[in-house]
């Protein structure tokens, strides 16, 4: 694997070299640019980094990084259900998933939730969940265009500057093969272009 040059998602089971560092640049980035995974500023160094090295860990957390030339940039988790949680033991939940500001547009997002999904299913995993801000566009385009459905939307889902933010949660049946879900969204997308055309 070279990590010198170009772009990478893997996942992350410890940190090495200037790893951690990265990772809590990346998230203070994103944080700054609005969506820090909950966090609304910027926590103390320390903070951040006992974050990090407590999500590595916790072993119903599994954490994936994307690189940018060996750089950390973002990251995405996989939350599996707590083994007393037998009844939801069927569905794992994607979290922190972000690309700090000035790597984006690169694809890495793109390739970290494909990695995610496809290690969630490799796991024996049947669904996928997830939820968002409705103000995140991006992540929100990057969802739906993913095969993720939209089941449910909650008011009041986070509050910021005072101001109350609506919710997406999404879902997405792993149990169904890409090849099936790949059809039934170009099917999707040629129902709507026909409609928009109608209109
Ligand atoms: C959402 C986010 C992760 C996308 O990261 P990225 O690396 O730029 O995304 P990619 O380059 O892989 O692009 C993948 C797709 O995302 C969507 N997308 C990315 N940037 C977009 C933008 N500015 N506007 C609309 N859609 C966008 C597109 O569907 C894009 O596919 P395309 O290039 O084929 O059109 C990034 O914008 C981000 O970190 N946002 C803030 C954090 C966040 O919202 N996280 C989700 C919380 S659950």
């Amino acid at each position: 694997m070279n990590k010198s040059v170009g772009t990478l998602v893997e996942r992350l089971v410890e940190v090495v070299g200037t790893d951690l560092e990265d990772l809590c640049e990346a998230a203070n980035q994103a944080i700054l640019d609005g969506n820090g995974f909950g966090w609304l500023s910027t926590p103390p160094r320390q903070v951040m980094e006992n974050y990090w090295r407590g999500v590595l860990m916790v072993p119903e957390r599994e954490l994936f990084v994307a690189r940018l030339d060996g750089q950390i940039v973002g990251s995405a988790q996989l939350f599996k259900p707590p083994p007393n949680n037998e009844a939801g033991a069927h569905i794992m939940t994607l979290t922190t998933f972000f690309i700090a500001p000035w790597a984006r547009g690169l694809g890495l997002a793109r390739g970290l939730l494909a990695t995610t999904e496809q290690a969630a299913r490799a796991a024996g995993f049947l669904q996928l969940d997830l939820d968002v801000r409705e103000t995140q566009a991006a992540a929100i385009k990057l969802y739906e265009e993913s095969g993720f459905t939209r089941w449910a939307v909650r008011q009041n889902y986070a509050r910021i500057d005072g101001q109350f933010v609506t919710g997406y949660f999404y879902t997405k049946d792993l149990a169904r093969s890409p090849k099936v879900q790949q059809n039934r969204r170009k099917k999707q997308q040629k129902t709507a272009a026909k409609s928009e055309s109608m209109a």
